[in-house]
């Protein structure tokens, strides 16, 4: 299986969300059945693009988060029954924008993975390196560390470096290689692992070829329903 993730991060209205479900599901309805696409919107547009979708639609939802409790007094908080209540399929957790801004630890992490498998929901698990790792040659120690407190459980990971998110710059394809295999080596071949970070329609075709690439997690080009249906065109062939 390969997969397409949107996440749109906090972009998006209910015109803009209602026009790309539409859209999307479009694009996928000729798509191999091998391929997958989930749309990642603000948890507050999982309706709208859920209701612009036909009920037997090829496109999941999934929201950006989730809470590590189910329910509670937790101001702001969106758990991820509620995100199940709202359509969602997936969830991204870990992403290095929260582990950033939001200082979420592994340990979090790993508490929302379970959350989530609790839900019914596949967590999308993100990690890499920043730059200063990667400039020091430790991207595959900060990769085994991220990975140290897995849940077991049906779910993807999502290697993102985080100097290539939304900068324009990726690793090469032997250093994608390369941190791919060896999150498998650690989490089991079976385990299907996307590559995010300045991933577009230019490049994802030379991406998804690489081994051990299991499909894109895609910030900024996926906003754009005309890259993100020559995403899915690269992606089918
Ligand atoms: P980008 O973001 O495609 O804009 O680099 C990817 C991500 O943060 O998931």
């Amino acid at each position: 299986m390969r997969y397409l993730i949107a996440n749109w991060k906090m972009h998006g209205s209910h015109v803009r969300v209602r026009e790309f479900a539409f859209a999307l599901n479009r694009a996928m309805a000729t798509a191999p059945a091998s391929l997958a696409a989930v749309f990642c919107p603000p948890f507050t547009y999982l309706e709208t693009a859920r209701t612009a979708m036909p009920l037997n639609t090829r496109v999941a939802l999934g929201g950006q988060n989730c809470a590590r409790d189910a329910e509670g007094a937790f101001t702001g908080g969106i758990s991820a029954p509620m995100l199940k209540d709202c359509g969602a399929g997936y969830v991204i957790l870990g992403h290095s924008e929260r582990r950033l801004y939001m200082h979420e630890t592994d340990d979090q992490v790993s508490a929302k993975m379970q959350a989530a498998y609790d839900a019914g929901l596949t967590p999308i698990v993100c990690v890499g390196e920043t730059e200063q790792e990667y400039n020091e040659g430790k991207t595959l120690d900060v990769l085994a560390c991220q990975l140290k407190n897995w849940v077991k459980g049906e779910a993807l990971v999502a290697y993102e470096p985080v100097w290539a998110i939304g900068t324009g710059r990726t690793p090469t394809t032997v250093e994608i290689g390369k941190a791919h295999a060896h999150i498998k080596s650690i989490l089991g071949s079976a385990q299907p692992v996307l590559y995010g970070g300045s991933v577009k329609s230019a490049n994802i075709k030379e991406i998804l070829a690489i081994e051990a690439v299991d499909g894109a997690l895609i910030g900024g080009a996926s906003l754009k329903i005309d890259e993100m249906a020559a995403m899915i065109n690269a992606a089918s062939s």
